[in-house]
């Protein structure tokens, strides 16, 4: 089953085939990191406006180099939340005005769950029920997933999410946007025991996540000139990806669950895949991993959870709209 997929929710333009959920038949990201650098975050009124204008050649270029034609897909998905409200909007309309006019089945896909999903891309070994952790810009995630299209929240940020933390400092430290990878870069060349960071803990739920009072002590370190760059984002980085992993361990305990299925731009982070992959096999647990441009915003993994949704008979209404503050664990 050939699904199309479109993703809009936030600064990258993509579309993808993908065939029964698992292969990538084409897949094109166009990323808008050149509108939004000179702001230092995303402006949505700008991401909404490149969204618009890119997807027509983007489209036709997907079906260039695939050699298909809309008339071979057997639906059409697009992302409908969370993201940004005008973003999500021209991504929307695209899908249900092509699966409209195509006479084909519409799936409306959550992109929180479809990060998720780009762990079936390509990894024929991992099965339901899994571990599932969401780590990007915006969220901050751990949910249980016992089977196709259930989803449980587990743990959430209650306040800054892990990616906006790194982006802050790098942004603090003249490092460009967004800074999650400069920040991997910089570490490389530093000591993660350098500078002493709090791991915060959330009082909510032990599964929670809390990283606002460690962006406030990075920035103060910074602030205060005494350490060196890549000191100081190794000991960040160690600091957010302890903070990850411990819930990672507890949440494996608490469920007991043998895989973990990482997802999200943060992920793309190799420091962070090591640790986990090190203290989730001390638990006798496997870790599944996207290669890293499917780590960060892509459509390929919006067609394939809209495969499964498909295989389970579940199509949306064209009348479905745009949810900006989508819940993760909503369909
Ligand atoms: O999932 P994503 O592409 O967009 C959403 O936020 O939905 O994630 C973007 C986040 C940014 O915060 C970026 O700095 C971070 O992923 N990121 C990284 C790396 N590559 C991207 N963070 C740490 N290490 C990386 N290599
Ligand atoms: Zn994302």
């Amino acid at each position: 089953m050939l699904v199309l997929g479109i993703e809009t929710s936030c600064d990258d333009t993509s579309l993808a085939l993908v065939e029964d959920g698992r292969s990538v038949v084409a897949s094109l990201v166009s990323s808008q990191i050149a509108t939004h650098a000179p702001y230092g975050g995303v402006v949505p009124e700008l991401a909404a406006r490149d969204h618009l204008t890119a997807l027509p050649g983007l489209l036709e270029l997907l079906w260039k180099q695939s050699g298909r034609r809309l008339d071979d897909a057997d639906a059409v998905a697009a992302v409908y939340g969370p993201g940004l409200l005008g973003s999500l909007l021209v991504g929307l309309a695209l899908g249900k005005a092509l699966a409209l006019g195509a006479g084909k089945p519409f799936i409306g896909v959550n992109h929180l769950q479809a990060h998720l999903f780009a762990n079936f891309i390509h990894t024929p070994e991992l099965q339901f029920p899994f571990l599932g952790l969401v780590v990007s810009g915006g969220h901050t995630l751990l949910l249980d997933v016992p089977a196709a299209g259930q989803f449980r929240v587990l743990g959430r940020t209650i306040d800054d999410a892990a990616g906006e933390v790194l982006d802050k400092i790098a942004r603090l430290a003249g490092l460009p946007f967004p800074g999650g990878r400069y920040v991997e870069q910089q570490a490389l060349q530093g000591d993660p025991a350098s500078v002493a960071l709090p791991r915060p803990v959330a009082r909510s739920n032990p599964l929670d996540f809390s990283f606002s009072g460690l962006k406030t002590a990075a920035a103060l370190a910074l602030g205060s000139g005494k350490h060196a760059l890549p000191d100081l984002m190794a000991s960040l980085q160690a600091a957010v990806i302890d903070c990850i992993a411990t819930r990672v361990e507890r949440a494996l305990e608490l469920t007991g669950r043998s895989q973990l299925a990482m997802a999200g731009g943060v992920t793309a982070n190799r420091r962070l895949l090591a640790v986990l992959t090190e203290r989730a096999s001390a638990r006798g647990a496997r870790v599944f991993c996207p290669p890293p441009a499917l780590c960060t915003d892509n459509a390929a993994m919006v067609a394939s959870l809209a495969f499964f949704r498909l295989a389970q008979g579940q199509t949306s209404p064209l009348d479905l709209n745009a949810v900006a503050q989508l819940e993760p664990d909503v369909a």
